[in-house]
C-alpha cells in the first residue's frame, strides 16, 4: 500500500497517487495528465475546477476564504469544492463537475437571483432559420430530427464561444443572451455580433457540406438589441426556470423579423451600435421603422462583417475543423517539434497520446477563454510557470510556435486562407509570449 494518499476520479474510474502533499487536487490532476478545466489557473476565481467530494471529506482542508465567499454566494452544498483550493491528507473520491469549455457559460446562471428578478444590461440575439418547410415536407422525420440537431449544435456553439448563454430554442429560432453575469457594454455587444457572424459561417458550412445531399438551403436572419431586462428564475414555485423579460427582448425579436422584408441577414439596433467602435464594422443599409407595439421610430443597421481580421472570429470558425481528428493533429504537431528540436523529446516523460489530448484540449480551451480575457491571462501564468518545471526554455517557444502554425496550415486544407493563418499567428504569438513572460519571472 502506498504511503501517499490516493485520489479516485469517479466518472473515469481512475486512481492516482498524490505524491506532493503541498500541491492541490488540481495540481495532482495536471501532473497525472487528467483533463481538468482550470480557466483562472488555480486562483480560486473562475470556479471551473469545481469538484464534488464523493468520499473522504475529512481528508481535505476546510474551505479557504475565497472558497467560502464563492460557496455562500452560489449556494453550494458542502460537498462542492474548488480543486485548486483543496489539499488532501488521506484518500478521496471526487467527480469533476465541468467537463468541457462550452459548459462554462452555464455557470453564469448561478449568479442569477433565485428570488425577485434583477434588472441587468444585456445584449440579446434572436436568430431565425428559414428553409425548414421544404425540409420537413420532403424528408423523413428521422432526417429532419438529425438536421435539427446539427442545426441547434452549430448555431449554439458561436453563442457559447462568445461568452453568451443559449437562452432558448423555440421551433426554428435560437436566442442567445450576452452579459448575464455583468461585463462591459462594448464587450457584450461585440460578443453578440461576433456570435452572429459565427452563426452565418456555420450555416454556410452546413449548407455547403452537410445539406448538399438533402437539396436544402437554409437561410437565416439575426436581430441584436441591447438594453436593461429583468433576469431571474420565474415560474411555479416548484418549477422555476431561468427567464429574461422586458421590452429589449421583444424589440430584438421584432428587429430579427425585419430581415425578411429588408432582404438582410444581420440587423442591429441603435443601442448595439452605440456599444462598440463602429469603424471596426462594415455596415450595409440602415432603415428607420416603427416596430410593432412601439409609438416611435427605431433605426436598424445591417451588418456585413468586421473590417480587417477579428482574431477571435477566425479562430472560432476554424477550431472544430482543426480538431476534428485531434489525435492526428497532435501527432503531426509533435513530429514537427521533434524534427526541428530532437533534444526536446527527452522533456516529455509521460504518455504522448494523453499529452497530445491535453494540448488539443488546451488549444480549444484557449479559444473559449479568449472571450473571458481576465481568466485567460491567469491560466497562461500557471502554464508558463509549470513549463519551467518541465525544463522548457525560452528557445523552445519559437520551435513550438512554428510547429503549431505549420500543423494548422496543413490541417486547414481547403479552408486555408491568409486571413485565417494571420489570426492563428497573432493568437499563438500572444499566448507563447505571455507564457514566456511568466516563465522568465519565475526563473529570475
Ligand atoms: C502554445 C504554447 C503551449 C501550450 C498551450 C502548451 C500546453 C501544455 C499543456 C496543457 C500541458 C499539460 C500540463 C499542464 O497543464 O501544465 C503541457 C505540458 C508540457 N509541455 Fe507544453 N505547451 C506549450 C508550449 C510548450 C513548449 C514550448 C514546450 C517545449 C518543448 C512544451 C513542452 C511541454 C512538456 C515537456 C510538458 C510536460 C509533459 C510531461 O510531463 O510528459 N510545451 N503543455
Ligand atoms: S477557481 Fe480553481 S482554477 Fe479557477
Amino acid at each position: 500500500m502506498s504511503k501517499f494518499p490516493r485520489i479516485t476520479y469517479s466518472s473515469i474510474n481512475q486512481d492516482v497517487i498524490c505524491e506532493d502533499l503541498t500541491g492541490t487536487i488540481l495540481d495532482c490532476s495536471i501532473s497525472n495528465q487528467i483533463p481538468h478545466i482550470h480557466e483562472c489557473g488555480g486562483h480560486g476565481m473562475c470556479t471551473t475546477c469545481r469538484i464534488r467530494i464523493l468520499d473522504g471529506h475529512g481528508n481535505i482542508n476546510p474551505r479557504t476564504f475565497k472558497e467560502k465567499e464563492i460557496a455562500r454566494s452560489r449556494k453550494w452544498d458542502p460537498s462542492i469544492r474548488l480543486a485548486c483550493q483543496c489539499h488532501i491528507q488521506g484518500n478521496v473520491t471526487i467527480q469533476r463537475l465541468v467537463w468541457t469549455s462550452s459548459e462554462i457559460n452555464k455557470l453564469q446562471l448561478e449568479t442569477v437571483p433565485e428570488g425577485n428578478p434583477e434588472e441587468r444590461a444585456v445584449a440579446i440575439l434572436f436568430c431565425d432559420i428559414r428553409g425548414f418547410t421544404k425540409l420537413t415536407t420532403e424528408h423523413s422525420s428521422f432526417d429532419v430530427a438529425h438536421i435539427l440537431n446539427r442545426f441547434y449544435t452549430v448555431l449554439g456553439e458561436p453563442i457559447l464561444l462568445n461568452n453568451g448563454i443559449i437562452y432558448q430554442y423555440v421551433g426554428d429560432e435560437v436566442i442567445g443572451i450576452f452579459g448575464v453575469s455583468g461585463g462591459l457594454r462594448d464587450k457584450n455587444c461585440r460578443d453578440a455580433l461576433r456570435a452572429a457572424l459565427g452563426m452565418q459561417y456555420a450555416v454556410e458550412r452546413l449548407n455547403r457540406i452537410e445539406l448538399v445531399d438533402f437539396d436544402v438551403r437554409l437561410r437565416m436572419g439575426i436581430g441584436i438589441n441591447f438594453g436593461r431586462a429583468y433576469i431571474g428564475h420565474l415560474g411555479h414555485p416548484k418549477h422555476k426556470q431561468f427567464a429574461v423579460v422586458g421590452d429589449p427582448i421583444n424589440t430584438a425579436s421584432r428587429i430579427q423579423g425585419l430581415n425578411k422584408k429588408l432582404g438582410t441577414s444581420i440587423l442591429i439596433s441603435q443601442s448595439v451600435l452605440a456599444g462598440f467602435a463602429t469603424d471596426t464594422v462594415e455596415f450595409g443599409k440602415d432603415v428607420s421603422v416603427t416596430l410593432d407595439g412601439h409609438d416611435h421610430e427605431t433605426t436598424v443597421y445591417e451588418v456585413i462583417g468586421f473590417k480587417g481580421v477579428d482574431v477571435q472570429l477566425e479562430l472560432q470558425r476554424s477550431l472544430d475543423y482543426l480538431l476534428e481528428n485531434e489525435d492526428e493533429f497532435a501527432d503531426r504537431f509533435y513530429s514537427k517539434v521533434f524534427e526541428i528540436a530532437p533534444e526536446a523529446r527527452s522533456l516529455f516523460k509521460k504518455n504522448m497520446l494523453a499529452q497530445g489530448r491535453l494540448l488539443t484540449h488546451m488549444l480549444g480551451g484557449i479559444v473559449y477563454s479568449m472571450s473571458r480575457p481576465e481568466y485567460l491571462n491567469m491560466g497562461l501564468k500557471l502554464l508558463g510557470e509549470s513549463h519551467v518545471k518541465y525544463g522548457v526554455t525560452e528557445e523552445h517557444y519559437p520551435v513550438v510556435l512554428k510547429a503549431l502554425l505549420d500543423t494548422i496550415a496543413e490541417t486547414l486544407g481547403d479552408m486555408y486562407s491568409g486571413k485565417l493563418m494571420k489570426a492563428w499567428e497573432d493568437a499563438l504569438t500572444l499566448i507563447t509570449s505571455e507564457m514566456k513572460k511568466y516563465a522568465a519571472a519565475v526563473s529570475d
